[in-house]
């Protein structure tokens, strides 16, 4: 007798089969496929007696085509194709890949991962990205013996390759896959690491999200690798959360504090989506009741700036908290870099200047002072050439200077005005004319400390006047004038006056040739700048 079903069977067979007809076909693609895939996966998980069948290997196929061409779909189309063709891939490795003892069927599996391991190495990025989507839903019997590769080839997607700098969805596909695996795999303290979450691979894990955390690679569509660093918030939040019921040994002290000083200062976000997803992230960390979370720095503090039981939703509520944080040496220098991009940032100025200011005023005695500036010179030190936040940095620095932050240093033989100009006077050799602006007013503000660094700084300015661009000799122009006027002890009042007269009235928009008489003339009153008061 027939078996039952031998019919309906047959013809899901020829059906499938016939796909290469299809496949490359366009028209219709999508409808075809999408369809081929549900069923695909209905039938794996309806358990149809397949096995060893060689339709099993058809679909295997034809799934493998579907993610190895995944970018000759429709934009719109490829998450929905690739859903389904991950979809499919899980039910039906779950189906047919495993002996009745609940093993990998050995060949199978060799051949399966090898293609999919080198599929992360595929030029195309939405093939790197199926690929590793497709990795993360295995099921663990097929990722035993394979841990440790399938673990250090999505780490290798994560990381920014510097060749391929747009890849940014393979990365965010690779961090969502790490997450998936880690739910799949058991987590066992002295486990095997080509099986189980263990002592010798749990660290990878941590170092790939972390370091997509910080993914903060531009083009010139701006913040493209936002998603990644979402992704990998939550895959952190995730895999925490998931070690903590399993194996809580592994959330050591030391992944503890630098998971929590690597969410922070996300909480300084300029992006107010991305800002509220840390922030609750972050909240959802520090409040984990079953079981809280051991080794969280200062703990304490922190639950009294983001209480249980408040919603903190906009840029308004968020970024005083998280200026908050500035207080707490953990997660100090970190978030002094994130507050200043943010401040510097023309479309967060407003909310964050406030708490930032508020918080450098608060280091009232000399010591609190010092240890400030030194660090603020350190975030300087390695981030002026950094092009995506140099100006935004350098506009915080202004705003810090003009802003009286500084009163208490009184010395001056105090080495922070003069480090900061040496810092500065490096970035100048970037040419670029914001930052070169930004410069500028930095220097201005500088004048504020007494001693012989005024002269240098005079100097340069002097120099900027002459500039052969027209936008740097206005700029200069009116910079000097603000800071006679805000400064009176720099030149004598009449010589302060003529300047100021001199300043105003010159026609900048002439060259610089022509402008060289009045340039002599104001060389020879401001080189008389008084380095100390009289
Ligand atoms: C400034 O903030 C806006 C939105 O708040 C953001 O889109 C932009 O990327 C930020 N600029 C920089 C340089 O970070
Ligand atoms: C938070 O709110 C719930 C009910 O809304 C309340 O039972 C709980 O005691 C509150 N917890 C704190 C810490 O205020």
């Amino acid at each position: 007798m027939r078996p039952a079903g031998e019919r309906p069977l047959s013809c899901v067979r020829s059906f499938c089969k016939s796909r290469f007809a299809f496949l490359f076909q366009f028209i219709c693609f999508y409808d075809f496929i999408f369809p081929v895939c549900s069923l695909i996966e209905k039938l794996s998980l309806s358990h149809i007696p397949f096995k060893n069948d060689a339709i099993v290997e058809s679909w295997q196929e034809l799934i493998d085509d579907c993610l190895g061409n995944i970018h000759t779909f429709n934009t719109k189309d490829r998450p929905g194709i690739e859903a389904a063709a991950t979809a499919a891939l899980s039910a039906l490795s779950k189906e047919f890949y495993k002996t009745d003892s609940g093993e990998a069927l050995l060949f199978v599996q060799d051949s399966l991962l090898s293609r999919y391991l080198e599929g992360l190495h595929c030029d195309i990025e939405q093939v790197r990205g199926s690929f590793a989507m497709a990795l993360g839903v295995l099921p663990d019997f097929l990722l035993r013996g394979r841990l440790q590769q399938v673990l250090q080839g999505l780490y290798g997607v994560t990381k920014t390759p510097s060749t391929f700098p747009e890849f940014y969805d393979a990365r965010r596909d690779a961090v969502v896959a790490i997450a998936s695996v880690c739910t799949t795999v058991d987590a066992c303290w002295d486990g095997d690491e080509q099986a189980d979450l263990c002592q010798q691979n749990v660290d990878t894990i941590y170092n790939a999200l972390m370091e997509a955390m910080n993914d903060f690679t531009r083009n010139i569509q701006g913040d493209v690798s936002l998603q990644v660093r979402v992704a990998a918030m939550n895959a952190a939040t995730d895999v925490t959360l998931l070690l903590a019921k399993r194996e809580p040994r592994f959330l050591t002290a030391d992944i503890m504090r630098q998971l929590m000083c690597a969410f922070a200062p996300h909480l300084g976000e300029t992006v107010k989506n991305t800002q509220k997803f840390a922030t609750l992230s972050f909240m959802k960390l520090l409040h984990h009741d079953s079981p809280p979370l051991d080794h969280i720095p200062h703990r304490r503090q922190l639950e009294e700036i983001f209480p249980r039981n408040e919603t903190l939703q906009t840029p308004t509520e968020i970024f005083p908290r998280a200026a908050r944080l500035l207080s707490l040496p953990a997660y100090r220098p970190g978030m002094l870099l994130a507050l200043s991009i943010a401040a510097g940032n023309v479309s967060t100025t407003q909310v964050v200047t406030k708490p930032l200011l508020e918080y450098i005023r608060s280091n009232e005695d000399s010591v609190e002072m010092n240890d400030f500036c030194e660090l603020l010179l350190d975030i300087l030190d390695s981030n002026l050439e950094n092009a995506r936040i140099s100006t935004e940095l350098l506009s915080a620095v202004d705003i810090m200077l003009s802003s009286g932050c500084f009163d208490v240093i009184e010395d001056s033989n105090h080495p922070f005005p003069q480090k900061l100009f040496s810092l500065c006077k490096r970035a100048l050799r970037n040419k670029n004319l914001n930052k070169l602006k930004k410069i500028i007013s930095v220097f201005c503000g500088l004048m504020q400390f007494h001693g012989e660094l005024r002269r240098d700084i005079v100097k340069n300015l002097l120099y900027y006047l002459g500039h052969r661009l027209l936008q740097v000799r206005v700029w200069v122009a009116e910079q000097l004038y603000e800071m006679l006027l805000m400064f009176d002890d720099l030149l004598s009042p009449d010589d302060g006056e003529v300047t100021m007269c001199i300043l105003s009235e010159t026609n900048w928009h002439e060259p610089p040739d022509a402008l060289k008489p009045v340039l002599n003339k104001l060389k020879e009153y401001m080189t008389k700048v008084q380095t100390h008061p009289v």
